[in-house]
């Protein structure tokens, strides 16, 4: 059995898609935690509809946090942790101790970074009258979007774009894309 943790800090549709990909396609694989900054964050419904345990961060402070996750890891043996829509910087306890990818909205390096997340990517794209988007998988490091890329889709950005109709683009081909990049993980391909 292939064990996954994901951090989600909103709506968790991306979390969603992963739940549905193990149970449609019967993978070798479990959810067995989802963790969150936000105890509102509409993921940790979705995770408790599908049995899966959560957790609310209780840390503010980068430090304190970074120790918390340590801590609640510890108790778990994970292959590999999803940041889907995780909006907090990971510290080094974890970055040392596991294998850690995140799902971004853009295609890095272009519209990264600090404050670059969800609406804020499309809604940056569509000012820059940019033809093509898209969503980037990559590693984690030490640094917001920085981490080696994985594996990259690009969507094209028509005049017609609002940020609005680009994020549903882009977020349906960033979840086809990550399913991907899971069952290499999981089939140990990565
Ligand atoms: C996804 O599009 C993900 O790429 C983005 O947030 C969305 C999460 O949606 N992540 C970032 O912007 C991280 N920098 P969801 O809450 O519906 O899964």
């Amino acid at each position: 059995m292939y064990h996954l943790v994901v951090f989600a800090s909103g709506n968790g549709s991306t979390l969603q898609a992963i739940i549905d990909h193990i149970k449609n396609d019967s993978l070798e694989a479990k959810i067995d935690l989802v963790i969150s900054d936000h105890p509102d964050a509409y993921a940790l419904k979705r995770a408790e509809a599908n049995h899966i345990k959560t957790y609310i961060l209780q840390n503010k402070k980068f430090e304190a946090r970074d120790l918390e996750l340590a801590n609640v890891l510890s108790n778990y043996s994970i292959d590999l942790i999803v940041l889907a829509g995780y909006l907090k910087m990971i510290g080094p306890n974890l970055l040392e101790n596991y294998t850690i990818i995140n799902t971004h909205p853009s295609l890095l390096p272009k519209f990264g970074g600090k404050g670059m997340h969800g609406m804020h990517v499309h809604e940056a794209v569509i000012a820059a009258k940019e033809k093509y988007s898209g969503a980037t998988i990559h590693f984690i490091n030490d640094e917001y979007d920085k981490g080696n890329i994985i594996s990259q889709t690009k969507v094209e950005v028509l005049p017609t774009d609002t940020a609005e109709t680009l994020s549903q683009k882009v977020q349906a081909a960033e979840k086809i894309q990550l399913i991907e990049v899971l069952d290499r993980f999981i089939h140990h391909e990565l």
